[in-house]
């Protein structure tokens, strides 16, 4: 049996990072909304409970039952759920004077809580509450303060529950891994097998009990979550998986033919489908950014219909979901509040059941078993880049040759950050989540030679983030961005002006559409 942590999720911002702390202890650990416990508790060794931006004297505040859990699995709660403890047992928790919000001096005394092994006695946290603990219930000993923060953290006396007022998940929590370490394998017991070598390997032999000789179509695009849930199923079901990556002709410079080439290296039964006739034909003329993206998205399933109604028999369509896919999909009370689907209505349309092979995998989790797949490292190593490419790039219209132009300023681009190397090897391209240009609908004038131009401005965008949500603006050398504007005016016909993005999202999208 498979051993898991299970996460209750308050609905704190940090909830995630729980859970990525937790798997780099190499353990299986899963987020369910704060009143979705299972009744079937299989494999579960332990319990947390998240944060939350609640309070928990509030009226409309989450509460959980304890009695079913307590004294059956270790519990640990981490601010809101640490406040919900002492609360529930009977402490008394109230609102701060100020809200407590950045580092913090943990010190601790106690020597003998499992929970602080090898924690040093004064070491920095990260707090984040309004409300805090001002009396500890019966039964429940202090382990540890900050200079404001009396109970920063404590357990029961007599049964299995721990409290930080603390967010141990945190970056700047120096020793958090440490905490979190002492409660998952020390308290909770696990046996830290939990590994992309480990997923690979029961995930192929559930795909083959569950598939059999089912035949399964999977919609590539080019990016790291299907290509690795492709060679997945190409490793458990070999030719009965059936691919289909289509060209809405906004791709990347040659990225069609190029990617299908690597994709037919890997040994993948995969049929490219070249619709970007169609898909021109579609927007011309269209420059509402929401009519844009309409109009590829319903092309796409149509023409990825077309394609998947000529393999006989199919049973199942495979989609690359991630875990913070469907995380972000679900808000606490379990409701659908966005839907990640890039073939959305196709299953029920088409009859077919759903297969998601990575749905409980965070991206660098996905990038570590696309290694362990052996799939070459460009192909792992690649930026996100949109479901409707360029064309939410490309500022108003789209025609074929705003689309040609974009993609030799963007590959420029991009191929310019593979080049500049810092000393230790580590590109540019690299360093970066993820960056594009853009094609602004603006002409200016400038000065080519002894002519007057009138031409289009394009607009490079770079972003550091570490999954999409927020993003800064790459602080990119300004000898590169130089080069690679110099490049992009003498090399790409209709453009004589660059600039670069210095926004943040928020308030901007990483997108321009
Ligand atoms: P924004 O622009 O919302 O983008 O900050 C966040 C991340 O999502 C990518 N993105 C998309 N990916 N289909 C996709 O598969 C889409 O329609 C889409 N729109 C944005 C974007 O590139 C960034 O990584």
């Amino acid at each position: 049996m498979e051993q898991k942590i299970v996460i209750l999720d308050f609905g704190s911002q940090t909830t995630q990072l729980i859970a990525r702390r937790i798997r780099e202890l190499n353990t299986f650990c899963e987020i369910l909304p704060y009143n979705k416990f299972p009744d079937n508790a299989d494999g579960v060794i332990g319990v947390v409970l998240s944060g939350s931006p609640l309070s928990v004297y509030d009226a409309d505040s989450f509460r959980i039952e304890f009695e079913p859990l307590v004294g059956r699995f270790p519990i640990l709660g981490i601010c809101y759920g640490a406040q919900l403890t002492a609360q529930h047992y009977g402490g008394t928790v109230e609102a701060c004077d100020r809200r407590e919000y950045g580092r913090a001096n943990l010190s601790y005394r106690d020597g003998t809580d499992p929970l602080f092994k090898d924690i040093s006695p004064e070491s920095q946290v990260w707090m984040s509450h309004g409300d805090t603990i001002t009396a500890l219930p019966q039964g429940f000993r202090l382990s540890a303060s900050t200079a404001t923060v009396r109970y920063a953290a404590f357990r029961s006396e007599d049964k299995p529950i721990w409290g930080v007022q603390f967010h141990p998940e945190v970056f700047h929590s120096l020793e958090g891994s440490q905490l979190l370490r002492n409660f998952v394998v020390d308290i909770c017991g696990s046996r830290q097998v939990w590994s992309p070598a480990s997923f690979v390997e029961e995930t192929v032999s559930e795909l083959r009990e569950t598939l059999g000789q089912d035949r399964v179509i999977l919609g590539l695009s080019g990016g790291v979550d299907s290509t690795v849930a492709a060679v997945l199923l190409n490793k458990a079901i070999g030719q009965n998986l059936f691919c289909i990556f289509v060209d809405h002709g906004m791709l990347r410079k040659d990225e069609f033919s190029r990617v299908l080439a690597d994709y037919k290296d890997l040994g993948l039964n995969v049929i490219g489908v070249d619709a970007s006739a169609k898909f021109f034909s579609d927007l011309a003329g269209v420059e509402e950014p929401e009519t844009k993206r309409k109009i590829i998205g319903r092309d796409f399933i149509e023409v990825f219909e077309s394609e998947a109604q000529k393999i006989s028999n199919a049973k199942w369509l495979a989609q690359g979901t991630i875990y913070p896919d469907r995380i972000e999909s679900l808000n606490i009370t379990g409701k659908v509040i966005k839907s990640h689907h890039n073939v959305g209505g196709l299953p029920e349309r088409m009859n077919l059941r759903l297969c998601e092979p990575l749905k409980w995998l965070f991206k660098d989790e996905v990038r570590r078993v696309g290694r362990e797949l052996k799939i070459p490292r460009h192909l792992i190593s690649r930026h996100p880049f949109p479901g409707p490419g360029l064309a939410v790039r490309i500022l108003g219209d789209i025609t074929p040759e705003k689309v040609a132009m974009l993609q030799e300023a963007d590959d420029i681009f991009i191929q310019g950050l593979r080049d500049w190397t810092d000393q230790d090897g580590i590109s540019l391209y690299d360093k970066v989540w993820q960056a594009g240009a853009v094609l602004l609908p603006v002409n200016s004038v400038g000065v080519m030679g002894d002519e007057r131009t009138y031409e289009k401005a394009v607009a490079l965008r770079a972003v550091t983030s570490t999954d999409a949500m927020t993003a800064d603006w790459a602080h990119l050398p300004y000898e590169f961005l130089a080069d690679v504007s110099n490049k992009i005016i003498n090399r790409v016909r209709g453009v004589n002006r660059v600039c670069y993005d210095i926004s943040s999202k928020p308030p901007s999208t990483i997108e321009w559409e």
